[in-house]
């Protein structure tokens, strides 16, 4: 059964993965865009289950789209679906789209979205991507919408406990989102005056961590917060992790090694330990304006690619400018923090070496 909605272009739009705060301002810029050059804008639900499962929202009218620029999650819902790993899966969302009489797909998310759109550009679908996911490990993009939301509240978070930890001469372990990438913790950490920062592109000593601490005692300062992201790892030897379970995408579902540090800085260092698990505080609730600004514009971007027939390719920021970019040289490249702006991070940690 075919649907046709007031025009004769028709676009779907779907959102995958993590939620991220800008996605609803994204889909407010694609449809008021959309509509002013002649496409109407199915919303499809859950991600690409909603391609698999034939669930969609119906065709999205601007009353439907009034403000959610200002809100956080995705109208649309989302799912962590891969249609690769379902029997068809390809050819059934091909079918769902023809059904629904969408000749255009517009796929918001993040690597594992934007591969499978990637894949399916390959199949012959005119599909073009936006880039999403608060980890901001994306390529030939700066910045990701979601980001700075996340940053902002991870920063808060880190500054917010100085006062706790102070008052009570605590450790405090914060563990901050970002799987693979170090990003959040860095910026938030720098922002919110963290005394150590651990990243997964860096392999972490625990003595290195305890000597700070230690120093900052000497000082007189006798508390210290500690910026972690979740997929910080010590270097081989140094420590025992737990093996963790995986999604359809293949990721690792991270979590448990702030709590880990805080047992065990505690016992070797007679201190007192706490730890704080950020989780998905960080993107739920409303985006900042950085990201609402961002994601319109991803959005109004996205609409004028498929009217350019710029399929296979993903919009994007460089610099200030909103540009297209082919999705084969974005997807399954992970960006992550360069050397040197954790060196930057370093110059603030209390080590005992020159900091008086
Ligand atoms: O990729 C975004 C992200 O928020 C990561 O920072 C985090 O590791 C993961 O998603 C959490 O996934 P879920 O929401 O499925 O628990």
């Amino acid at each position: 059964m075919s649907i046709t909605g007031s025009k004769q272009k028709q676009i779907a739009v779907l959102t995958g993965g993590g939620d991220a705060p800008g996605l609803n301002a994204v889909i407010r810029g694609l449809v008021i865009t959309a509509k002013k050059l002649g496409y109407d804008v199915l919303g499809i639900l859950d991600g690409w289950k909603g391609l698999i499962d034939s669930k969609h929202c119906g065709f999205m009218d601007l009353d439907q789209v009034e403000y959610i620029h200002m809100t956080g999650g995705t109208i649309l819902h989302t799912s962590r679906t891969n249609p690769y790993k379902i029997e068809n899966g390809p050819e059934i969302v091909k079918k769902t789209l023809k059904e629904l009489n969408c000749d255009y797909l517009v796929a918001i998310g993040g690597d594992d979205t934007l591969g499978v759109a990637n894949k399916l550009f390959k199949e012959g679908v005119n599909v073009i991507g936006v880039p999403k996911t608060i980890d901001n490990d994306l390529s030939e993009t700066d910045y990701c919408f979601g980001f700075n939301t996340a940053i902002s509240r991870a920063s808060e978070a880190i500054e917010n406990l100085h006062t706790t930890a102070k008052s009570h001469h605590r450790v405090i372990f914060v563990e901050i989102m970002g799987r693979h990438a170090g990003w959040m913790a860095l910026e938030a950490g720098m922002s919110g005056g963290a005394s150590y920062i651990l990243l997964p592109e860096e392999p972490f000593d625990i003595k290195d961590i305890i000597k700070v601490i230690d120093n900052r005692w000497k000082k007189g300062k006798r508390y210290a917060v500690i910026a972690v992201s979740e997929g910080a790892i010590p270097k081989k030897g140094t420590m025992a992790l737990q093996a963790k379970e995986k999604d359809s995408f293949g990721n690792v579902r991270l979590g448990g090694i702030a709590e880990l540090l805080a047992k065990e800085i505690e016992e070797k260092t007679g201190k007192e330990c706490r730890h704080v698990v950020l989780g998905h505080l960080q993107r739920a609730g409303r985006p900042t304006v950085f990201d609402r600004v961002l994601g319109t514009r991803l959005g109004v971007h996205a609409a004028r690619m498929i009217d350019n027939h710029e399929f296979g390719k993903m919009a994007a920021l460089k610099a200030t400018d909103i540009v297209s970019i082919p999705l084969e040289k974005a997807v399954g490249k992970l960006k992550q923090v360069p050397k040197e702006r954790y060196e930057e991070a370093k110059i603030f940690f209390e080590t005992g070496d020159n900091d008086e």
